[in-house]
């Protein structure tokens, strides 16, 4: 068994939802699971006591790449969170119309291996909430548990 952590920045709800549905189908492998908002968080050694930290943040920039309000202290203190040797994996709700589709995927995934985490599978990056697109959210799920 595991211990996950996931830590989401959501505006609207659409990546909290992402992240609650992954939690539960997490849980549900057998796995202990918390669930937490950004804004709830303090990033120092955050990761402690954890195997594995997934990260949601959607995006709100027009030309720029902007993480949403609540995790973009978060993501500036990344290198507090502990993220050395730990498993991590990324996932956003987006809009396809931007130039940065789930931009903050790729600036969670760039910056935690540049920390020395390693991340375990392909970020999930969808539109909508979790019932959009209820098979993409659950293989994103199983491919971390198959790598936990
Ligand atoms: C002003 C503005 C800027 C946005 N910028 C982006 C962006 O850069 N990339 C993206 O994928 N979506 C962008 N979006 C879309 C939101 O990120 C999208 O609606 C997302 O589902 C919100 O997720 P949340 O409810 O978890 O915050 C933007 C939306 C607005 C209104």
């Amino acid at each position: 068994m595991s211990k996950v952590l996931i830590v989401y920045g959501s505006s609207t709800g659409n990546t909290q939802s992402i992240a609650e549905k992954v939690g539960e189908q997490i849980r549900a492998a057998g796995h202990e699971v918390d669930v937490k908002d950004a804004a709830d968080v303090s990033p120092k050694n955050l990761m402690e006591g954890y195997d594995a930290g997934l990260f949601g943040c959607s995006a709100w920039g027009e030309e720029d790449l902007e993480m949403q309000d609540d995790f973009l202290p978060l993501f500036e203190a990344f290198d507090q969170v502990g993220l050395s040797g730990h498993k991590v994996a990324a996932f956003a709700s987006g809009d396809q119309s931007y130039p940065h589709f789930c931009g903050a995927v790729d600036a969670i995934e760039s910056l935690a291996k540049e920390l020395g985490a390693t991340v375990i599978t392909e970020g999930l990056k969808m539109e909508g909430d979790a019932n959009a697109n209820p098979d993409a959210v659950a293989s994103f799920a199983q491919d971390v548990i198959k790598n936990l």
